[in-house]
């Protein structure tokens, strides 16, 4: 009987610890992760590089930039080389990633 006690008291303790890791803006973190597994590889790690030799470096775009330039790769408005990484973002993780890009720098 013990050891149940102690095993739930372990579990509060650690989900208190989860939640005061995380940051303040859910989206932010979220934003981070979809940024760092889909994004960095082209765009590097704190969005200073030119995706394959030729984006603009985003992370000195606005979010208001970077938000229509999502969308519009999305929809195929603007088609280029980095579309497919786009075309898996629901309008949520843009408006996430918009507002966590242009603080990476
Ligand atoms: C395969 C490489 C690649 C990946 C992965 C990629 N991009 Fe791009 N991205 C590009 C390229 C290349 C461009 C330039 C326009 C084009 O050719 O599509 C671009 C353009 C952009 C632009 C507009 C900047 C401009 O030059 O007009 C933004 C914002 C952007 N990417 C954000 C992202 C985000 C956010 C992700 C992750 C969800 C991402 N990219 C993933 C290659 C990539």
């Amino acid at each position: 009987m013990k050891r149940i006690y102690f095993l739930l008291g372990a579990l509060c303790c650690f989900s208190f610890f989860v939640q005061a890791e995380s940051p303040a803006n859910p989206n932010l973190a979220k934003a981070e992760k979809i940024y760092k597994r889909s994004c960095a590889t082209c765009h590097g790690k704190s969005g200073e590089k030119p995706a394959m030799g030729k984006s603009k470096i985003i992370n000195q775009l606005n979010a208001e930039e970077i938000s229509s330039a999502l969308f519009d790769h999305k929809s195929g408005k603007i088609v280029g080389a980095g579309n497919p990484a786009k075309q898996r973002l629901s309008d949520e993780e843009i408006h996430a990633l918009s507002e966590f890009i242009p603080d990476l720098k």
